[in-house]
């Protein structure tokens, strides 16, 4: 990293438009006419300054993967890159190695395919299960939502590149993303939708940040000097560059000055024909005394701190074969950590020579991730199918080559035909899953010992889910589909498995009882079918917990005002729920959950003992023992909440402030614990300052947050107040 002089004397060599093309990308590499990017495919470039031997930088997406072109014009190499598991699915494992250990592998394949800053991860909070992007974000609480953002950051500057938080802040849909404004109190704000970007800053240093498209309270985010100046920078320390989403906001001195130090992708008026030249309206406004050169340095400095520390800077030699095999290996490892067994009727795990029905055209159709700036182009996806026929399971080979059949028929009527949309609804019709017969399904459940019904779901970038059959609901032929199995193999004294492959919740509780177990294995990338085969048989003991709540119906929601007003066409939102975003609703508030946060089964069972609270000075340290009490190797993922006094602040009924995993305990085995709880984290926002307010502090320690196990009290004799 250049020293802050050496940087200064760069800057005082530099033109005024030198210093204005290196706050503005060069445009959108390979779109409207922009030559491609040197590394075919990513998403942004900055500008070199030769004269000065500053050379250009390259930004790729994104959450689940490097996303560049899987092959280029006149070159017979191809260009993969490896496709993890969607965030929400790495949340689920509750597993900060195993975030870290991601974001090395990617980290890895950012440099050695010639980027400088991989955009990702993605944080923005589930405010409302039907956000399109939600896959590619975390979780419904900040604390787990920073704490995975912070591990993968780790990761993936551990290999000499950087990350870059987005979308910073409260992006939390989809629709009118550009332009809607979000209207947040500021203890909502800082207590749920700043909290993780928060902690991820303090605990991992990320190189970049992303400021969001929509507007915060009536300012766009990309031109808010609260949000990137006091609370970003002078409140958290952060001492990377902010760059805009691409084509962000309506005014690129206002970004400057806000503190938004670059302007992605560069060309706006490339899209809204409207706007001018930002590199023009930079120099122009800095010669007419509308931006203080001041302001500018100040960007360009924290651009050039970060970018002389990038390969590119140090002409790092990138060789474009990064190791694609041993990543699998990881991703494989961080999709069976993620799986989430919602339900078991002593129906898994399978015996390994069961021969078994597997329905549901997601077995073909296997859904890796989401669509948008958060897709992937891997070398292959091991779908469902192929997964279970490669683990030697005994599929019924004559419902497989229906299957098969039905889909290659399918999508080659033109109603059902294939449309790929980049940025907006996959336009691919969904196909009817109710096709087979009660005769066909009779003489299926005869010749086999057990059912399993894959379902799916894709979202994406571009365009909110919606609350309708089909999508956050089974669609009718789903619903039949399942039921018809249900009743025909339980008359065969068989039992049904059913395959939730989706980015976000669906509704379960009308249907759940029809079948006897639910296996959520997510969208876990290129490895799917191979981590399904594999838990479906035991040789993984599902370990993941839920990271966002299965509401029982969407009616039960409390973000009730999404995606805002009007209606018809939504350019205000208001976050009226306030603090009570998901669980900190439904436990607040007594609505019961289909499958609440932090919920997930295991092949075996754990017990929790020995609780011991210790009060230090600026924390509390929670110990006790988890011990494997069944039969099988597991994992388990142990919550800390804690639960406040009355005082002058409503609080949810609850709170998470710690959680751990388990290392794989053998069947006997006990692993000590010991989560630390930092008092200020048990703070709220009364609108000027962090208050922890005086009284007895219950914690409660579970297996998820409606599994309590443990409890202790401590108190807080005075009440202790903190700055933001
Ligand atoms: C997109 C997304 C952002 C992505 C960027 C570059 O619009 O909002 O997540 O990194 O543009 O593709």
């Amino acid at each position: 990293m250049l020293k802050p002089e050496e940087i200064d004397e760069i800057v005082s060599r530099m033109s005024l438009e030198e210093k204005a093309k290196l706050v503005v990308g060069v445009g959108m590499p390979g779109f409207f006419g922009n030559p491609q990017s040197r590394v075919p495919g990513a998403a942004g470039e900055t500008h070199p300054v030769e004269r000065l031997g500053i050379p250009s930088a390259v930004f790729a997406d994104g959450p689940a993967g490097v996303r560049i072109n899987p092959r280029r014009e006149g070159d017979e190499r191809t260009y993969h890159a490896t496709a993890f598991p969607v965030e929400t699915m790495l949340a689920s494992t509750w597993n900060r190695d195993v975030l870290e250990a991601v974001g090395r592998a990617m980290g890895e394949e950012v440099r050695e395919y010639g980027v400088d800053i991989l955009l990702a991860p993605a944080m923005n909070i589930h405010r409302n299960p039907l956000c399109g992007r939600n896959f590619e974000y975390y979780s419904e609480d900040p604390l787990l939502t920073g704490e995975m953002a912070a591990a993968f950051v780790k990761g993936v500057q551990s290999q000499g590149v950087g990350a870059c938080l987005k979308h910073f802040v409260a992006n939390n849909q989809e629709t009118n993303r550009m332009f809607i404004d979000t209207v947040v109190s500021e203890r909502a704000l800082r207590e749920i939708y700043l909290r993780g970007f928060e902690i991820a800053v303090k605990k991992s240093k990320p190189w970049a940040v992303m400021s969001a498209y929509n507007k915060l309270n009536g300012e766009y985010c990309s031109q808010s000097r609260w949000l990137l100046t006091e609370v970003l920078r002078r409140e958290w320390g952060f001492e990377g560059f902010v760059m805009t989403d691409w084509f962000a906001g309506d005014d690129p001195v206002e970004q400057m000055k806000a503190g938004n130090d670059m302007i992605m992708p560069g060309k706006t008026y490339q899209v809204k024909p409207e706007r001018k030249d930002e590199v023009e309206e930079i120099v122009n406004a800095v010669k007419e005394g509308r931006l203080s050169e001041e302001v500018l340095d100040r960007n360009v400095k924290n651009i050039l701190r970060v970018l002389s520390d990038s390969p590119s800077f140090k002409r790092y030699r990138y060789s474009n074969k990064p190791d694609l095999e041993s990543h699998a290996k990881v991703a494989y490892e961080a999709g069976a950590e993620g799986v989430v067994l919602l339900k078991n009727d002593g129906v898994l795990p399978l015996n390994r020579d069961m021969r078994i029905a597997l329905f549901g055209t997601g077995q073909i159709e296997t859904v890796k991730g989401g669509t948008g700036s958060g897709d992937t182009h891997p070398r292959y996806v091991v779908s469902i199918l192929e997964g279970m026929r490669e683990r030697n399971l005994r599929v019924d080979e004559e419902l497989a080559e229906t299957y098969t059949k039905y889909v290659s028929e399918m999508r080659k009527r033109d109603e059902y035909r294939v449309r790929r949309g980049i940025f907006g609804e996959p336009l691919t019709p969904r196909l009817p899953q109710d096709f087979l017969s009660e005769g066909e399904l009779e003489r299926f459940a005869e010749k086999n010992d057990v059912a399993v019904v894959v379902l799916s779901r894709v979202s994406g970038e571009g365009y909110d889910r919606r609350p309708e059959k089909g999508d956050f609901y089974l669609s009718d032929d789903e619903k039949a589909l399942v039921e018809k199995v249900s009743r025909v193999f339980h008359r065969f004294g068989r039992k049904v498995v059913a395959v939730l492959n989706i980015g976000g919740p669906v509704e379960v509780a009308s249907w759940r009882d029809l079948v006897d177990g639910i296996l959520l294995v997510w969208q876990a990338g290129q490895e799917t079918g191979r981590i399904v085969a594999d838990v479906l048989v035991g040789d993984i003991n599902p370990s993941g917990k839920l990271p966002t709540t299965f509401p029982v119906d969407y009616s039960d929601v409390p973000s009730w005002s999404f995606p805002g007003e009007p209606k018809d066409s939504p350019q205000r939102v208001v976050y009226e729920e306030g603090i009570y975003v998901g669980y900190r609703y439904y436990d607040t508030f007594g609505v019961e959950p289909a499958y609440e946060f932090g919920f997930g089964l295991s092949y075996t069972s754990f017990e929790y003992r020995n609780l011991k609270i210790e009060k230090l000075d600026h924390a509390v340290r929670v110990c006790f023992e988890i011990a494997n009490t069944g039969d099988l190797p597991g994992k388990e993922v142990a919550q800390v909440y804690v639960r406040a006094p009355k005082g002058k602040l409503d609080k949810p009924f609850q709170e998470l402030k710690g959680f751990h995993k388990t290392r794989l305990l053998n069947p006997g085995e006990t692993e000590e614990v010991e989560v630390e709880v930092d008092l200020r984290s048990l703070a709220s926002f009364d609108g000027e300052m962090w208050v922890v307010e005086k009284g007895e502090y219950e914690v409660r320690v579970g297996a998820s947050s409606r599994d309590i196990r443990l409890t202790g009290r401590f108190t807080v004799e005075e009440e202790l107040r903190y700055n933001p």
